[in-house]
Formats: C-alpha cells, structure tokens, sequence
C-alpha cells in the first residue's frame, strides 16, 4: 500500500507549494507575536513554518515522516533558514525550549485515529507550549462526504500533473480520503487513509477535559471571526484558535 508521506513526499510538496505567508501575517496580527518560536506538528514539508521563518521566527517542525523532513530542511537550506526538524509521533515528545506559538493546517489533526490519541496530543503540546500561548489548527467538525472532490494541476520533474482529492466514505465516525495522481505516461498513484472525524459537541467534550480552550474561530481566507457553535458542523477548512490555559 502506497504511503504517500513516504515514497512520494517530492509528489506531495509540489502538489501544495502554495504561499502561506498571508495565513502568518494574520496569525501574528491575531496574537500580538512578532518574535519567538513556532511550532508545528505534522509539519510535512514546512510550507507554513516557511512563511514564519520568513517573517524571522525561530521554527519547530515535527512529522513522523523522515522523508518529509529531510524536503523542509532542504527548502529551508536554499532560502539559507534554520529551522529544527523532528523525528517523532506528536503524541509524544518533548523539546528542549518551549514554544510561544502552534499550527496545525489541512486537517492533519484527523490523522489521529482516536479521542486518545488526541487528548495525548493536546497533553504533549500542553508541555512543550508557554501558557498563554496559541495553537491554531485547521480541524473540520463535519461529515466531509458531502464534499466535491477538487482538482488541480501541478509541475513536478518537469511534468504536469493532475492530482485529484475526495471523500469516499463516511460511516462510524471515520472518513475516507483518496488521493489521486495522474503523470503523463506513468501508472496512477493513489493514497488512500481513513481519517477520524470530529463533531462540534465531541470536539468541545475533548477540549473541557485538556488545558486548551476554543477562543474563536476564523475564516480561512480573510480571518474575518467565524461564530462559534454547531453551525461549524457546516463549514470547511477554517481556523480554530485554541489558547492554552
Ligand atoms: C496532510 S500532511 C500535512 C503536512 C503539512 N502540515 C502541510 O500543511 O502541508 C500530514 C502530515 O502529517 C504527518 N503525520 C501523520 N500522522 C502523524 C503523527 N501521528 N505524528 C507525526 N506526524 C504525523 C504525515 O507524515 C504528513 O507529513
């Protein structure tokens, strides 16, 4: 079974090399940081750490991927930036000095599998994040099999390629994402991953039980506040600002 974050992580950061420098501008506007140190968990290729460094805050990436890894750093060497890149699951670890400020786009967070995991998660964050600080994540509290799949192209090795991504399924409180490549000439690549899904009241239960809670929530391209109740249950990729008590 193919894993994309592992024999295909060059076909990954090309399919979403997008700016994100924006989305950093209005986080930091949002919480007052102009210096100190991000972090990110499942930090894939460092596309949004990126566009902190850029802005010159110190960086903290974590993926389990190596492969991942090793591209961020890369694209870090080449814009002569330093960033810290970790091996690890973000169930679990622990850094050196804490961090004034976490992200979490794309809904990476579905990648856990269970409210265990994620209480984990939140605890492990909790310890390595000065109170008082922000963790801004990218979660949908919704069934995503409604969704429209998406499209769209992109050059990787000098080709064109078209990658295409949906919702196949959604039953017993878990989705299913596939992810589909075509290369001119070459057999379709897909991946495919069953991701948990979140509804608003079981998201709020979790939060009560960690030291986060929801402070607002955002609108994905214009940061404009988003009301804060089941009405979330509708909407797609926007901001959740979680702050850390
Ligand atoms: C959809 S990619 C997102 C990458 C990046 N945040 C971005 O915006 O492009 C999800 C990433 O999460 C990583 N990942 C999934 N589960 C993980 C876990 N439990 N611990 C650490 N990394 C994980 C994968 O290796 C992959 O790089």
């Amino acid at each position: 079974m193919v894993d994309l974050y592992k024999d295909y992580s060059g076909l990954y950061d090309a399919a979403f090399n997008w700016n994100d420098e924006n989305q950093a501008v209005a986080i930091c506007e949002l919480t007052g940081l102009n210096k100190g140190r991000v972090l990110e968990p499942m930090c894939g290729t460092g596309r949004l750490l990126r566009a902190f460094a850029t802005k010159g805050f110190q960086t903290v990436g974590i993926d389990k991927s190596e492969q991942m890894l090793a591209i961020a750093e890369e694209h870090y060497l080449s814009a002569g930036f330093q960033g810290t890149w970790i091996k690890s699951n973000v169930t679990d670890f622990a850094l050196e000095n804490p961090c004034n400020l976490a992200v979490c786009p794309l809904n990476s967070l579905k990648y856990l599998p269970s409210s265990g995991a994620m209480e984990k998660h939140l605890s492990t964050l909790s310890c390595n994040l000065y109170p008082g600080s922000s963790y801004f994540i990218q979660l949908d509290l919704s069934q995503s099999a409604k969704i429209e799949k998406e499209s769209w192209e992109f050059e990787f090795e000098g080709q064109q390629v078209l990658i295409t991504w949906s919702c196949t399924d959604c039953t017993d409180g878990f989705e299913t994402h596939l992810t589909h490549f075509e290369i001119p000439g070459k057999k379709a690549i897909e991946y495919e991953k069953r991701m948990k899904t979140w509804s608003f009241s079981e998201w709020l239960d979790l939060l009560n039980r960690s030291s986060f809670e929801l402070s607002a929530v955002y609108d994905l391209n214009n940061f404009s506040q988003i009301v804060v109740d089941e009405s979330l249950e509708h909407k797609r990729l926007y901001w959740q600002q979680l702050t850390l008590g």
